[in-house]
């Protein structure tokens, strides 16, 4: 498992900067007023950080943006980093800052002098989600960083601010390492492992096997797992953290396909090897879970993930099988690569049954249809309520993961009208994102708040961005977070 590197935050009244450390970070407001303990750095170091304050590249340098001495005179550091970042900056500027010093955080550690800025918490946390890398299955283990310290005022109310974004980080990482682990260490087995793993963090984790889920008929989940040797599986997570007890819970449920070939309808070799992330919507729900744990939110959220793999075998489902759904819907199969939805649709059902949420979000890497509407900056976004869409909007802004509503209108579902069954699990390719949602809100009982998120096109990229190095983004944990502490928690 990565863990996040470890981040203090210290008092900066006593310090002296001519002598702290190897690696020296300095966050100078833009306006470049230096405060007591930075004129007499500058004047140890013969006033070079005047000279660098006073020149174009400072004066051009956007938030975040660093400018670097090498072997600066009168000081112990053998590199003087300045970060350019305004007193009182934004939190997408705090991340900005902080994504930045990530590539200067390596093995001999990092001093940051954060003098009298605000939002330090959101730098430090920024550096810890840039600093992520996936190094499991390497065999060489890079050099482990130093530590990363904060110098600053008040560093006990920092570290306290900082403490659920710590969860968060936690969180994110555990998304990620799910979706970048490959499919042969990651089966189903060993996902619902690790699940069961979180009831060390506080977690009330419940395990169905097979039996137990054709006991509950959830036959659509049940053909989707059949060619495979790895046994499909749905992981239950509890977070019971209201303080009424008795207050329905939020109900997150996830697409956890640990490989799909596309079974029958078997999917082109060409980049086949990306389908190790099909488990995305799975993985985030368990990160989210694991940040509610961390950070013991005031709220009640259940999780459940279905975890199956889509093989093509002699005993695999095929074109033209009929099965009937948990809910009683009988599903004519027209693609076994259209086996999302199929999940979903036992999965969901049966989360609104035994937990009667208010609200219900699944989450799936659903549909390539999704990328070519919306690439990789956004997320679709689905739903049948139009504050939980404002929600989710405003809290996906807030977070900068990229989230965009899409229409979902009935007009949709015709070309799902099947011969023999109630329905198919394809209809046509344009606009097969929005065919898809239509056949999941089959499986939506009345009153439920709900909202679908296809995350086919950001849960992992082949570049990096600003938080996260190329591979898996985390897409979405911090956004569900969010939306959690604003809307569902008490305070
Ligand atoms: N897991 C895929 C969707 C996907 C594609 C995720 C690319 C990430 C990147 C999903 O199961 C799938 O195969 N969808 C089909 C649906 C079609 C058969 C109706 C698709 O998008 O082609
Ligand atoms: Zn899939
Ligand atoms: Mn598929």
């Amino acid at each position: 498992m990565t863990t996040p590197l470890p981040i203090d935050f210290r008092d900066s009244s006593n310090i002296e900067l001519a002598n702290l450390g190897q690696n020296l970070a300095l966050i100078v407001d833009p306006a470049g007023k230096l405060d007591q303990q930075l004129r007499k750095l500058d004047v140890a170091m013969r006033k070079s950080l005047t000279r660098l304050l006073e020149s174009e590249a400072w004066l051009s340098a956007r938030p975040g943006g660093v400018l670097t001495l090498g072997f600066p005179v009168g000081i112990t550091a053998t590199q003087l980093l300045v970060v350019s970042l305004p007193t009182r900056p934004s939190v997408d500027e705090a991340r900005a800052a902080g994504a930045a010093l990530a590539a200067h955080a390596g093995p001999g550690g990092l001093s940051i002098f954060a003098g009298h800025h605000t939002r330090v918490e959101e730098v430090a946390h920024a550096l810890a989600l840039r600093s992520y890398a996936f190094s499991d299955h390497k065999s060489k283990t890079p050099a482990p960083r130093g530590q990363v310290v904060f110098y600053l005022r008040h560093p006990e109310v920092v570290a306290r601010a900082a403490a659920p974004l710590a969860a968060l980080a936690e969180g994110v990482f555990f998304t990620r390492d799910l979706v970048n682990e490959p499919a042969n260490i990651l089966t189903t087995t060993e996902f619902a492992k690790r699940i069961a793993d979180m009831a060390d963090i506080g977690l009330k984790i419940e395990i169905l096997d097979e039996d137990a889920l054709r006991d509950l008929g959830m036959n659509l989940l049940l053909a989707v797992g059949q060619g495979s040797t790895s046994p499909t599986k749905v992981a239950i997570m509890h977070w019971e953290g209201a303080t009424d007890t008795e207050q329905p819970p939020l109900a997150l449920i996830g697409k956890g396909v640990i490989f799909d070939t596309g079974g029958i309808s078997l999917k082109n070799p060409g980049g086949m090897e990306r389908m190790t992330m099909d488990m995305g919507g799975a993985g985030l729900v368990c990160g989210v879970m694991r940040t509610l744990a961390l950070r013991r939110a005031r709220a009640n959220v259940v999780g459940v993930v279905g975890l199956v793999e889509n093989m093509p075998a002699g005993n695999a489902y095929r074109p033209g099988d009929v099965f009937a759904s948990m809910k009683g819907d009988t599903v004519e199969i027209i693609s076994t690569d259209a086996e999302g939805r199929l999940l979903l649709a036992d999965v969901m059902w049966y989360a609104q049954k035994r937990f009667k949420p208010t609200h219900m979000i699944d989450f799936a890497t659903l549909t390539g249809n999704i990328i070519a509407a919306l690439g990789s900056e956004y997320a679709g976004l689905f739903s049948n309520d139009e504050t939980l869409t404002a929600w989710m909007t405003a809290a996906g802004r807030a977070e900068s993961e990229g989230i965009w509503p899409m229409p979902m209108s009935p007009a949709f579902d015709e070309s799902l009208k099947s011969l023999v069954a109630d329905v198919k699990n394809k209809g046509a390719v344009e606009g097969g994102a929005i065919i898809a949602a239509r056949f999941l809100s089959r499986f939506v009982a009345d009153g439920t708040a709900w909202a679908h998120v296809d995350i086919a096109g950001v849960t992992s990229l082949k570049g990096d961005t600003r938080l996260a190095p190329r591979g898996a983004t985390g897409w979405g944990v911090g956004l569900i977070n969010r939306l959690i502490h604003d809307h569902f928690e008490t305070h």
